[in-house]
């Protein structure tokens, strides 16, 4: 197997691991034009898969991604399915939709939807800040719905591993998760950055609460920070000072510098290189759960490990969806 390094390219990664994708059934949320999401359908596209189904908000930016799959190869089955993360409703009825597209066998599941640094405080339907809801709850309620196609397909091909990947950010090391306050006291603690920090925290603490409760029915999963890049849509409505509002608050939230990482910025063909590590590469599979960056895994704060934070977000989930999920 090729080592990556911060300078790989999707494409790259694909080629490199067409064996993980041939006749394999992919479900991304979050994959409109311009993002990380289409990014990696685009790049699988040349590996054969079987079936791409992308999960996200709006139709118009997914039908030009969906084109580009068909225009690489008319044999494969390219779906998309309408969710909104932030309303549980939309979520329950797009899952149904999307095991009844997959006839309920699902190989890898990349939950790369989000959002970043809303400036103004805002709730979604059920009451939730709109940073923790679109980045995770939304994603927690969805891969617990979908889990039964994944576990079917980890028992039916024990040669490839059936993965969980959420997309997460360096940005986690702007803030822990906030048990005590998650919904930011009706907004009067609330600040931009520290809403994205906590909800990549999220996104990985939920990783490892994945593998934790699937591990034993053959699905693992990864964090996977892809790197900066301002091609996709994703802080368009920041400015550059923007930015620098993160070094303050990340210190105030956790006591230690906040450091830009290297690179600074990655191409929009670099950008999603390392989620389809994530997704792919055999031989981290035992490494599960994981936080990778920069095409490797790499340590996190013990805040974004820790089991007992996981469990707790895990319980916090259920009780924010009104669902409790065992396996
Ligand atoms: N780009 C970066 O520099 C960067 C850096 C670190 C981490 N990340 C992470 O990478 C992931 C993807 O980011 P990106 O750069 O691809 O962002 P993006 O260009 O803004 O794309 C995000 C996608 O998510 C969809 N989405 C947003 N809210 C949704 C909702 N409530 N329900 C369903 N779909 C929703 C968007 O749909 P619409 O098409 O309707 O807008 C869009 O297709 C995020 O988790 C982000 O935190 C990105």
């Amino acid at each position: 197997m090729p080592i990556f390094d911060e300078t790989a390219t999707v494409d790259q990664v694909a080629q490199a691991f067409v064996p993980q994708i041939k006749g394999r059934t992919f479900v991304i949320t979050g994959a409109g034009q311009p993002s990380i999401g289409s990014q990696i359908a685009k790049a699988i596209s040349h590996a054969s898969p079987e079936h791409i189904l992308i999960a996200s908000r709006t139709a118009s930016k997914v039908e030009p991604v969906l084109s580009a799959i068909k225009e690489i190869d008319p044999s494969i089955k390219a779906t998309f399915v309408q969710i909104d993360l932030s309303d549980h409703d939309s979520v329950r009825r797009a899952a149904k939709e999307i095991l009844a597209a997959t006839s309920s066998k699902i190989d890898i599941l990349i939950n790369s939807a989000g959002n970043m640094a809303i400036k103004e405080y805002t709730l979604d339907k059920q009451g939730i800040e709109i940073s923790l809801s679109a980045n995770h709850v939304g994603h927690f309620l969805l891969a617990n719905l979908l889990a039964p196609a994944l576990i079917a397909a980890a028992a039916s091909n024990k040669e490839h591993s059936t993965r969980i990947v959420n997309l997460t950010s360096k940005g986690y090391t702007i803030s822990p998760f906030r048990f005590d306050d998650y919904n930011f006291s009706d907004g009067k603690t609330y600040d931009c950055w520290t809403g994205y920090g906590q909800a990549k925290t999220a996104n990985i603490l939920f990783s490892y609460g994945l593998t934790k409760h699937l591990r034993e029915r053959g699905v693992v999963s990864f964090a996977a920070h892809p790197g900066s890049n301002l091609d996709t849509k994703l802080g368009s409505h920041l400015s550059v000072e923007d930015y620098s509002d993160i070094l303050p608050i990340a210190k105030r939230n956790t006591g230690r510098d906040f450091v830009f990482e290297e690179p600074r910025f990655k191409s929009f063909e670099q950008i999603a290189a390392t989620p389809l590590i994530a997704a792919l590469d055999p031989e981290i599979t035992a490494e599960a759960p994981a936080y990778l960056e920069n095409s490797r895994i790499d340590e996190t704060y013990e805040y974004a490990h820790d089991p007992k934070n996981a469990e707790k977000l895990w319980k916090l989930s259920e009780k924010l969806v009104g669902e409790e999920f065992n396996y």
